[in-house]
């Protein structure tokens, strides 16, 4: 079994040799990009090649939230009044394969919500506290005025679910409870801050 410390320098490392590495990547995406865009015209704007009408909300609750749940319930255990009940962790290829499906999807909704031009939507409000959410266009409003912090939060569910993704491949059960853990912090940080209005 692994520490937590040897699986987050080892992610670190990934990730700054990836970094490094991405010079040819993007050459050939931009090679891409520019060969869809003399068949589209030659004044189009790159973004129109995405279709962003799935609002945010949409995609936490059909993407984001089923998979992050996925990830956070592999393993745990059903107790009731009389002890426990069920020992859960994923056993088959076919549970592990789909905590992988999971983790991609969630890594790929990050992407998504980078997309510039996502839309808003109105969350369902609570009666009780109608006020303790942005309504959409204050959500947008802050999107724009710190679209740097917005792709940090994303940045960071994306690490942590990368490195999630890791340990799914090595069938590493406790490397697996630790580091999905991880990934609420990039949730919660984004939600305090584009999602919940403070004080309530
Ligand atoms: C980059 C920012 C960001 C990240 C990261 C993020 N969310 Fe969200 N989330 C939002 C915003 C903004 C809303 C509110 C959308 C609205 O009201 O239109 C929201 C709303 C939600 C909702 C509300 C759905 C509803 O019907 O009320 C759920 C559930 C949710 N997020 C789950 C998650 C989970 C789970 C994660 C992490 C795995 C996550 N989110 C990561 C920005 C984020």
């Amino acid at each position: 079994m692994k520490s937590i410390i040897p699986i987050f320098a080892l992610a670190l490392l990934t990730s700054c040799s990836a970094e490094q590495d991405s010079e040819p990547p993007f050459a050939a995406a931009s090679d891409t990009g520019e060969a869809l865009q003399q068949t589209a015209g030659a004044n189009s704007n790159p973004d129109e090649y995405f279709d962003t009408d799935t609002s945010v909300l949409a995609l936490m609750n059909a993407i984001i939230q089923p998979s992050a749940l996925e990830l956070w319930q592999a393993v745990r255990y059903v107790v009731t009044a009389e002890g426990v009940e069920e020992d859960i962790r994923p056993q088959t290829d076919e549970d592990w394969f789909r905590l992988q499906a999971s983790a991609i999807s969630l890594i790929e909704a990050g992407n998504a919500l980078l997309i510039p031009g996502r839309v808003m939507d109105n969350a369902p409000l609570d009666p009780d506290y109608p006020d303790y959410q942005y309504r959409p266009e204050e959500i947008q409003a802050l999107v724009e005025s710190d679209a740097e912090s917005w792709r940090t939060y994303i940045k960071q569910m994306q690490f942590f679910t990368r490195t999630t993704l890791e340990t799914i491949e090595e069938k590493d059960l406790l490397g697996l409870m630790e580091t999905s853990a991880a990934i609420n912090n990039a949730c919660q940080g984004c939600h305090a801050e584009f999602w919940y209005r403070p004080n309530n």
